[in-house]
C-alpha cells in the first residue's frame, strides 16, 4: 500500500513554495513571530495607518491583539484597491442551481454594487459597530452585504439559509441585530424553501430588528410587511454609488458567526480586521497555490466559515476570481461539479470530504466524462478524509498530477492552520501533514503535559497566537476563557484528538468532546438532545456519533420515552426527527433513534457517554468499568436493543 505521495513532478518547482522554502519559512516563523508576521502584513494588506505593536496576548485571560493601533478597511483591501488594475477581472463568478445559470460581477461591479448597499444600509440606520444578521440563499449579493457591512463598520452574522425560524430568531437575539438581509426563496437542486416566510417567523420574537431588506431570487409570491420590508432592488435602485471607506482600528469587529460547542446555545465566535484579513489571504495564496489568473472554486456555503475565508475575504483580498455555486454536488446528477470546473476552466477546487464520498459513490464514470486538465490543486475541509475517499479524489478528479491540500481548521482559527503545500509537501492520504507558518500545534495528555516526539497521540493544542485567531464569544468573553483556555492553562484547545506520526505529520482524529462534524456540519450534542426532548414524547435522550458511510459521522440517538414506553415506534420517531428539524435545522435529523429504557448514568446522575458511544460503534462488549454506574442492568439492555435496531 502506498503510503506516501511525493510532490507531483508537473507541479515540482513551478510552486511558490518548495520543501526548503517551507522548511526555512516555518523556522523564521516561529523563531521570530512578531518579524514574521509584521513583513506578511506589508505584503497582503493595504493599510491606512500603520501599528505600534504586532502583537500584544495573554493566553491565561483569552486577550488576543494583532497590529495594534492600525488601521485599515477590510473592504478597500477586497475591493478598491484592485480597480487599478483589475477593475474589469471577474471577482465573482456565480453558477446558479441551474447548470448555465451563470452570473459576473467584476471588481468594478462589486464596487458599485457594495457601495450602493452599504448606503442603504445607512439610510437604515446602521452605523459602525451595529449588527446585521445575513439569511440569504447563495447569490452574489450575500458577498456584496458582507462587505457593505466591512466597508461601514458594521458586524455581520451570516446565517446558514438551512437553518430554521428557531436558531435564526436566535442567533438574531444573541447578537441584537439590527438590520436583516434575507431572500424571498432559496433554490437547491430540486428544493425550493421558502426563506422569507421563516425569516418572518423568526422575526416576530427579534424586536430589535427594525428593517429587513430581501433579495428576490424567485418570482414567487412573497409577503412584505410595509414599514420594515425592503426589496432589494428598490432600494438599490434609489441608492447612490459614492461611498467612502472609513478607516477602522485593525481589532474593529469584522464579523459573528455562531458555531456549536459541547455545552449550551451556539456561540458567537467574533473575529476583527486586520489580523483576519491577513491570514486568510496569506493561507488563501499558499495553502492553493493561487496564481493570478486562476479561477478559484471553494464549493462551501458561506453560511459557514470556509465560506467567509475562502470564498469571500481571502481570495478578494488576493484579487481572486472566486466561484459562488448556489446548487448541490448532485444535481441535475453527480456530475454537476466536474461540468462546472470544464466550463468554467477552474485551476483550484475545494471541497468536504463529505461531497466526495456522495459523488464517489456514483463511480469513477462520471468525472471521466470531463477532462479536468484545468485542475492543479484540489482541496479538502472539514473533516478527517478517510483514504478511499483521498484516493478517488487523487485519481479521479485529479488524475494524478494534481495536489490534495488536505486543510485542518475551525471556525475559531479563522483559516487553515495545518495543511500540505502544493509542490512542498509529501502527501499522506487523512493526514493534514505539517502546521503553516507560524503555528505551533501541541499534543497534550490528559493532564495537561505536553508529548514530546513523534509517534505520539494526544489532544491537539496551539500553544501561539496568529493572526486569524477569534478574539472573544460575542457577549460573554468568560466563555471564550472556559471553552478554549482553561483545560490546558496557556494554550488554546482545539477539542480536536490527534496523532503525531513518525514523520512529525498530524492526523486529526476527530472531536474528544460533545461536539459531532455530521457531513461537515458542526452540531453540539448538547443542542440536538435539547430538541429532541422539546418534541414533547421523550423523558430523556444522549446523542453521540456513529460511522457513516457518506456524512462521516451520523447523529445516534438514545431516548427515554415520556410514558415508559407504550407509545414507542413510528410516530414517536416523527415527532422527534420534526422537533430537531424545527429547532435547529434538517441538517441535525438523528440517522437512527433507539428507544431504551434507561440511560446508564452514574449514581452522581452523569450520562456514561463512552458506552453509547461503544455501541453506536458496533460494539456491544469491552464497556470497561461499569461499576460505578447507578443500574448497570441497562447497558445489556441497551446494547440488546441496538443489535435489534435496523441500521
Ligand atoms: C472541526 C471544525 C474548518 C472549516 C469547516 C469546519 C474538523 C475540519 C478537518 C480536516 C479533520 C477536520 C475538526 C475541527 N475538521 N477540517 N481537514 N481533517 N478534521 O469548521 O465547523 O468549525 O469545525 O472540523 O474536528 O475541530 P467547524
Amino acid at each position: 500500500m502506498q503510503t506516501t505521495f511525493e510532490v507531483p513532478s508537473n507541479l515540482r518547482g513551478s510552486t511558490y513554495i518548495s520543501t526548503e522554502l517551507y522548511q526555512r519559512m516555518y523556522r523564521h516563523s516561529i523563531e521570530e513571530p512578531l518579524a514574521f508576521w509584521e513583513q506578511q502584513a506589508h505584503e497582503f494588506i493595504s493599510w491606512r495607518k500603520p501599528w505600534r505593536s504586532v502583537l500584544e496576548f495573554d493566553y491565561h485571560k483569552a486577550k488576543i491583539a494583532w497590529f495594534l493601533g492600525a488601521e485599515l478597511n477590510v473592504c478597500e483591501n477586497c475591493v478598491d484597491r484592485h480597480l487599478v488594475t483589475r477593475a474589469n477581472k471577474t471577482a465573482i463568478l456565480w453558477e446558479g442551481n441551474e447548470p448555465g445559470e451563470v452570473r459576473k460581477l467584476s471588481y468594478a461591479d462589486l464596487h458599485r454594487e457594495v457601495c450602493k448597499f452599504a448606503n442603504v444600509l445607512k439610510s437604515r440606520g446602521v452605523k459602525a459597530g451595529d449588527r446585521v444578521a445575513i439569511y440569504m440563499p447563495m447569490v452574489p449579493e450575500v458577498a456584496v452585504a458582507m462587505l457593505a457591512c466591512a466597508r461601514i463598520g458594521a458586524v455581520h452574522s451570516v446565517i446558514f439559509g438551512g437553518f430554521s425560524a428557531e436558531s435564526v430568531r436566535d442567533r438574531i437575539l444573541d447578537s441584537q441585530c439590527k438590520v436583516l438581509v434575507t431572500g424571498n426563496e432559496i433554490v437547491r437542486g430540486p428544493k425550493t424553501i421558502a426563506l422569507k416566510q421563516i425569516a418572518d417567523e423568526a422575526l416576530q420574537q427579534a424586536p430589535c430588528v427594525e428593517s429587513v431588506v430581501v433579495f428576490q431570487r424567485t418570482k414567487s409570491p412573497t409577503s412584505m410587511q410595509p414599514g420594515r420590508d425592503l426589496w432589494w432592488h428598490d432600494v438599490m435602485a434609489a441608492a447612490s454609488a459614492e461611498c467612502p471607506a472609513l478607516a477602522f482600528d485593525s481589532e474593529h469587529p469584522l464579523f459573528i458567526l455562531y458555531t456549536s460547542g459541547s455545552t449550551g446555545k451556539p456561540k458567537g465566535v467574533m473575529h476583527t480586521s486586520g489580523g483576519y484579513l491577513l491570514y486568510t489571504a496569506l493561507t488563501h495564496k499558499y495553502v492553493f497555490d493561487y496564481r493570478e489568473n486562476d479561477i478559484y472554486f471553494c464549493a462551501a456555503d458561506v453560511g459557514w466559515v470556509t465560506g467567509h475565508s475562502y470564498i469571500v475575504y481571502g481570495p478578494l483580498a488576493n484579487g481572486a476570481t472566486t466561484v459562488m455555486f448556489e446548487s448541490i454536488p448532485t444535481y441535475p446528477n453527480a456530475g454537476r461539479y466536474w461540468d462546472v470546473i470544464d466550463r468554467h476552466q477552474v485551476n483550484i477546487f475545494y471541497t468536504a470530504p463529505t461531497a466526495i464520498r456522495t459523488v464517489a459513490k456514483e463511480g469513477p464514470e462520471l468525472p471521466a466524462k470531463f477532462s479536468l486538465a484545468s485542475l492543479r490543486v484540489l482541496g479538502s475541509v472539514g473533516e478527517p478524509i478517510n483514504r478511499d475517499a483521498w484516493l478517488w479524489y487523487y485519481e479521479q478528479v485529479g488524475r494524478s498530477r494534481c495536489s490534495i491540500v488536505d486543510t485542518w481548521w475551525q471556525t475559531e482559527t479563522g483559516g487553515i492552520l495545518i495543511s500540505p503545500l502544493p509542490g512542498a509537501t509529501p502527501q499522506k492520504p487523512g493526514s493534514a501533514t505539517l502546521p503553516l507558518f507560524g503555528i505551533r500545534p501541541c499534543l497534550v495528555d490528559d493532564d495537561g503535559k505536553v508529548i514530546e516526539g513523534n509517534g505520539v497521540k494526544g489532544k491537539l493544542c496551539i500553544s501561539f497566537p496568529w493572526p486569524g485567531q477569534m478574539r472573544t464569544v460575542y457577549g460573554d468573553h468568560e466563555r471564550f476563557v472556559q471553552t478554549y483556555f482553561s483545560q490546558f492553562p496557556g494554550k488554546y484547545f482545539t477539542g480536536d484528538g490527534c496523532t503525531r506520526d513518525e514523520d512529525g505529520y498530524y492526523w486529526i482524529t476527530g472531536r474528544v468532546d460533545d461536539v459531532l462534524n455530521v457531513a461537515g456540519h458542526r452540531l453540539g450534542t448538547a443542542e440536538i438532545e435539547s430538541a429532541i426532548v422539546s418534541s414533547g414524547v421523550v423523558a430523556e435522550a444522549a446523542v453521540v456519533g456513529m460511522p457513516h458511510e457518506l456524512k462521516g459521522i451520523g447523529i445516534y440517538a438514545f431516548c427515554v420515552l415520556r410514558d415508559g414506553g407504550k407509545s414507542g415506534g413510528a410516530t414517536a420517531e416523527l415527532a422527534i426527527k420534526d422537533a430537531v428539524r424545527k429547532v435547529i435545522s434538517p441538517i441535525a435529523t438523528p440517522d437512527r433513534i433507539q428507544f431504551v429504557p434507561g440511560l446508564p448514568k452514574t449514581r452522581s446522575g452523569k450520562i456514561m457517554r463512552r458506552i453509547l458511544r461503544k455501541i453506536a460503534n458496533g460494539d456491544f462488549e469491552n464497556f470497561g468499568d461499569i461499576t460505578t454506574l447507578a443500574d448497570p442492568s441497562v447497558v445489556d439492555e441497551i446494547a440488546k436493543g441496538a443489535r435489534a435496531v435496523p441500521a
